[in-house]
C-alpha cells in the first residue's frame, strides 16, 4: 500500500511549534501512517483526515461571547478563562463557625427586605463558609453525602427541608414585580382569565396552593434547609474561576451534577454497561433494568400514569422535534392552524415553523403583556374549530414567567386540539404533574434537572402514542422486519431507534432520586425567597431595568444595564467567576417584544445562596458607579 504524504495544507500551522529533539508533525503522521497500513484493516489512523482526498470538517466557527443578537456589534474576544481546582475544604464548609445546629429558622425577616447595596466590590471569595447572615443551618450530618447515601433509601430524617427566610411570602414578590412592571394591579389581582393564584410559588407552612399540581410543603415539620450541605453534594461548585470561586448564575442553560449522579453514571459503566433489551447475558440484564427503572422514575417524577407513556429523547428540542414530526405530520393539514406563545424557546417555534410550511398549516403566536405574561383573552380569540395543536411553555427560559399551562391546556382541549408543554425551564423549579395539567405531550431536559446533558423525555398520553407512527425507523423499535413489511414496536420503543443513551438515562434516574430526596416543594420555597431576594437586590442598582416582571416567575431574572452592553456586564462577571448567560436565551421574538436584543440573565437553582447573590450585585454596583467604562 501507498502511504500518501501529509500536505503541508493538511498540517499548516503546526510547523514551528514543535521543540527541538522532538518529531515533528509531518513526521509523526508519516510513522503513524505507516504504523496503520500495516494493520491488517488497513485502518487509516486518526491522522486520516489531514491526508489528501479526506473530507475535512469546516474550519470551527469563532462564536462571539455570550450569543449576542444580531443587531449588536461582536464583542472583542474574551480573555480565555483561567480556571482551576483546588481541594475541596469540607469543613471550612460546613457552615458558619459558632451557628447553632437545630431545626429553627434564623431572623431573615429583619435583614432580608433591607438590602443595602454594597459600597465597593467584596473582597476575593475564599472556599470558607460564607458570612451573610441569610443562610439556613441544617442538622448536623443530617444529609449524607450523596456517595455514601447511593442505593440507600432516603428517609425522612435525612431529608433536606428548607426554611423561608421570612418574608410574607409571594404577596411580596408580587408586590416588587408589580411596582416594576408598573402593573400596581398585579399585585392585588391575578391576570383576566387566570386562576387566582399560584402556578409555581408556595405559600406558608400549611397553606394549600390554588394549583394541586404544587402541593404546599410542611416547612415546621422538618429541619432547616442547609444550602451548605447541599453544596458539598455538587462538585464543581469548589471550581475556581479567575481566582475567584465560582458562582454559577446560569441554571437555565444548564445546572450542575449532584456526587451521586456523576457516581452512578462511573457505576453504570463499571458494572452495567451493555446494550439493553437484545441478549440473554447477565450485563444486558442489568442495563436494561437500570435503564427501564429510570423510565420509571421519570413516570412517577412528572406524575405519568404509565412507564409506557415516557419516550427517551436526546433533550427537550429533540422532544418537540419528534411529536412535530410524527403526530404532527400525522394530523396538520393544508390551513390548520398551530399555536405557541410569545415567550418561546426557539425550540418550541421553529419545529412547528417547518411543520406548517411543509402542510401549509398557520403558525399563530399568543401575545403577553408588559409584566411579560401570555394574555389568555387573546389566547382565546386565536383557538378556532382548525386549531390542531397549541404548543407553550410551562415557564420561560429568557424572563422566567411561570405560564398557566393548566389553563391554557384545557382552553385547547376544548377547542379540539391536543396541547404540548415544554418544561425545560419549570421542573427543576417546580412539582409538575402532567395529569393534573392534563396535557397530552410533555418535554423537558436532563441536564437543567442536575442529570447529564444529551438525555431528556417526552411524555405523551398512551392512547395519543398508540396511534402515532414512529419518526425514525432501525433496531429497537421493530417487532418484527421482511422486506415487505415491518411491524412496530409499542410506544414507548416505537419511538426509540438505535441504541439511545442508556447510562445518562440511568444518570437522569440517579438525578430524580436526588432531588426527590430534597423534595421538589422544598427546592420550589427556597427558590421562591431567594428570586426575591435576587429581585430586591438588583432594584438596588441605579441603571438596571428588569425584564420580565410577571407576577409569577421562577429562577430568571433578566436585566439589561444602563451604559452597557449585556456581553460586556457577562464579561465583567465572569472576570468575577461569575457564570450569567449574555445573549438572546435562544428566545428572540419575546426579547424583541420588550425592544431588546439582549439581556444579563442570571438564574437560579436551590444550591445558590444570598452570598453569591450579594457578590452578583457588588460587581453591577461597580460597573454602574463606572457607567460604560468597561469594554470599551
Ligand atoms: N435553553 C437554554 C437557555 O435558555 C440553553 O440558556
Amino acid at each position: 500500500m501507498t502511504i500518501p504524504t501529509p500536505t503541508s495544507e493538511g498540517l499548516a500551522g503546526l510547523a514551528g511549534a514543535v521543540p527541538a529533539g522532538v518529531p515533528d508533525e509531518v513526521t509523526l503522521a508519516r510513522l503513524a501512517g505507516e504504523f496503520f497500513a500495516a494493520l491488517p484493516t488497513g485502518f487509516a489512523g486518526p491522522l486520516a483526515s489531514s491526508l489528501p482526498g479526506a473530507s475535512r470538517a469546516p474550519a470551527p466557527e469563532i462564536i462571539p461571547p455570550g450569543n449576542v443578537g444580531p443587531s449588536l456589534t461582536a464583542a472583542a474576544p474574551v480573555a480565555p478563562v483561567r480556571a482551576e481546582s483546588v481541594p475541596i475544604d469540607h469543613a471550612a464548609a460546613a457552615g458558619r463557625p459558632g451557628a447553632p445546629v437545630l431545626g429553627v429558622p434564623e431572623a431573615y425577616a429583619a435583614a432580608l427586605p433591607t438590602f443595602s447595596p454594597p459600597a465597593s466590590p467584596p473582597p476575593l471569595l475564599s472556599t470558607a463558609a460564607p458570612s451573610t447572615p441569610f443562610y439556613f443551618l441544617g442538622e448536623a450530618g443530617a444529609f449524607q453525602s450523596a456517595p455514601q447515601a447511593f442505593g440507600a433509601a432516603p428517609t425522612a430524617e435525612n431529608r433536606i427541608v428548607p426554611q423561608s427566610f421570612g418574608l410574607p411570602g409571594e404577596a411580596e414578590l408580587h408586590q416588587i414585580l408589580a411596582e416594576l412592571g408598573g402593573d400596581r394591579r398585579s399585585a392585588q389581582a391575578p391576570q383576566s382569565g387566570a386562576a387566582p393564584g399560584h402556578f409555581y410559588f408556595l405559600d406558608t407552612a400549611g397553606v394549600q396552593t390554588q394549583d394541586a399540581s404544587v402541593p404546599a410543603a410542611p416547612a415546621s415539620a422538618h429541619p432547616a434547609f442547609d444550602v451548605q450541605a447541599v453544596r458539598r453534594d455538587f462538585p464543581i461548585l469548589q471550581e475556581r474561576v479567575n481566582g475567584r470561586q465560582l458562582i454559577w448564575l446560569d441554571n437555565a442553560a444548564t445546572t450542575h451534577k449532584p456526587q451521586s449522579v456523576i457516581d452512578r453514571l462511573a457505576y453504570f459503566y463499571q458494572h452495567e454497561n451493555s446494550n439493553i433489551h437484545r441478549a440473554a447475558h447477565e450485563l444486558a440484564a442489568r442495563a436494561t433494568d437500570a435503564y427501564e427503572g429510570a423510565r420509571s422514575k421519570v413516570a412517577r417524577f412528572i406524575g405519568a400514569s404509565s412507564t409506557e407513556e415516557i419516550i427517551f429523547v436526546r433533550g427537550a428540542t429533540e422532544g418537540i422535534n419528534l411529536i412535530a414530526k410524527t403526530w404532527g405530520w400525522q394530523n396538520v393539514g393544508e390551513g390548520d392552524e398551530i399555536i405557541v406563545s410569545n415567550l418561546e424557546h426557539h425550540a418550541n417555534i421553529v419545529p412547528w415553523q417547518q411543520l406548517a410550511a411543509a402542510k401549509g398549516a398557520k403558525l399563530k403566536v399568543i401575545p403577553v403583556d408588559d409584566t411579560g405574561q401570555v394574555l389568555l383573552d387573546e389566547y382565546r380569540k386565536l383557538l378556532t374549530e382548525r386549531t390542531r395543536i397549541v404548543s407553550v411553555t410551562q415557564v420561560s427560559n429568557a424572563l422566567g414567567t411561570v405560564v398557566p399551562v393548566k389553563e391554557i391546556v384545557a382552553l385547547a382541549h376544548r377547542a379540539g386540539a391536543v396541547a404540548v408543554v415544554d418544561g425545560a425551564q419549570s421542573v427543576s423549579h417546580m412539582r409538575v404533574n402532567v395529569q393534573e395539567i392534563d396535557a397530552d405531550f410533555f418535554v423537558f431536559s436532563g441536564h437543567k434537572v442536575f442529570a447529564p446533558t444529551g438525555i431528556g423525555a417526552v411524555y405523551g398520553k398512551r392512547a395519543i402514542l398508540e396511534d402515532m407512527p414512529p419518526w425514525q425507523g432501525g433496531g429497537n423499535m421493530i417487532a418484527d422486519v421482511t422486506f415487505e413489511k415491518t411491524i412496530y414496536h409499542a410506544p414507548p420503543t416505537r419511538f426509540e431507534a438505535g441504541t439511545g443513551n442508556i447510562a445518562d438515562a440511568v444518570g437522569l434516574g440517579a438525578a430524580i432520586d436526588y432531588v426527590e430526596r430534597i423534595g421538589m416543594e422544598n427546592i420550589a420555597r427556597y427558590e421562591h425567597d431567594l428570586l426575591v431576594y435576587t429581585t430586591r437586590a438588583l432594584l438596588s442598582v441605579p441603571g438596571l431595568k428588569l425584564i420580565g416582571t410577571a407576577r409569577d416567575k421562577a429562577s430568571v431574572s433578566s436585566f439589561v444595564l444602563d451604559g452597557y452592553r449585556p456581553e460586556e456586564v457577562g464579561r465583567a462577571l465572569n472576570e468575577e467567576g461569575i457564570a450569567v448567560r449574555s445573549g438572546h436565551h435562544c428566545a428572540q421574538p419575546i426579547l424583541r417584544r420588550f425592544g431588546q436584543e439582549a439581556t444579563v440573565r442570571p438564574s437560579l437553582a436551590f444550591y445558590n445562596t444570598c452570598d453569591e447573590i450579594d457578590t452578583l450585585v457588588a460587581v453591577l454596583h461597580r460597573l454602574a458607579r463606572g457607567k460604560g467604562r468597561i469594554g470599551r
